[in-house]
């Protein structure tokens, strides 16, 4: 099975090609997803509410992360790894770099986090290390105290102006991936056609250069499943082969549709 990587992800977006990423949190799921031909499987902080059950993300811990990482390591068999930083792990150069250090030594082969403005110069810091980046922006699941809630972001002329500079900076100060969650889907396009690394959506619309969901979500195990979900186990007899059925649609550009997306 041939191994996914960051220049080839960033090949396929150049050539029109899209990808399909699922999160995955033990061996057993990484070897059937990887298998499956998900070319991207993210150890996400969602663990914290699918495997901890937890309400927020906010109590995952840097260990949690590196030992789900481990496990996912030892399960892949060919997928792009990439891997949460937890939160308060990402603020300062030395925690943060320490933080990658540990995620990327347990198998990761990207790390993902949380971006907003202020912290541009440490991505940049982070990416001249050498450590391969995704900016997460839009709805940021560890800010969700401060925020009081979850809600679509890009609505407003003034959100949807700020996360397009926002995204063409992260690209400047070297991202590799942008991941956008939940963002209306006339954004979400304007932001993948603005840049030119890879764009992965989660409730962001068809018009991005890859999706991804939570494993649990797609297998319809969410109790009150959002807008963007779609159950891809039913009608399939098998995890592999409702992983299988997610990938193609992704890929065919059936999913999402119009009913999955906030416009
Ligand atoms: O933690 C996670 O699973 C994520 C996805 C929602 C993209 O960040």
């Amino acid at each position: 099975m041939s191994k996914h990587t960051v220049t080839e992800l960033k090949k396929r977006k150049k050539e029109g090609h899209k990808f399909a990423c699922l999160t995955a949190y033990d061996a057993t799921h990484a070897r059937v997803l990887s298998q499956a031909g998900l070319e991207v499987l993210l150890i996400g902080d969602s663990l914290g509410q699918v495997i901890q059950g937890r309400s927020f993300t906010l109590g995952v811990g840097l260990d949690d992360m590196v030992y789900h990482t481990q496990a996912v390591a030892r399960g892949n068999a060919g997928s792009l790894l990439m891997a949460d930083v937890s939160f308060a792990r990402a603020y300062d150069l030395s925690t943060t770099v320490e933080s990658a250090r540990r995620l990327l030594q347990a198998g990761a082969e990207v790390i993902k986090f949380e971006v907003d403005e202020p912290m541009v110069p440490l991505l940049h810091q982070l990416s001249r290390q050498g450590v391969p980046i995704c900016a997460h922006l839009g709805l940021r699941p560890q800010q969700v105290m401060r925020e009081g809630g979850y809600r679509v972001k890009g609505k407003t002329q003034e959100e949807a102006k700020q996360m397009l500079a926002l995204a063409e900076e992260c690209q400047t100060a070297g991202a590799n991936f942008l991941l956008l969650e939940c963002v209306v889907a006339e954004l979400a396009k304007q932001i993948s056609a603005r840049v030119q690394i890879p764009v992965i959506g989660i409730g962001a619309g068809a018009d991005v250069d890859a999706q991804i969901l939570v494993l649990y979500d797609m297998l319809g195990l969410h109790p009150s499943p959002p807008r963007f979900v779609k159950n891809f186990l039913a009608g399939q007899d098998s995890i592999h082969a409702a992983a299988q059925a997610y990938h193609a649609s992704v890929l065919a550009g059936e999913f999402p549709a119009a009913e999955h997306s906030y416009r």
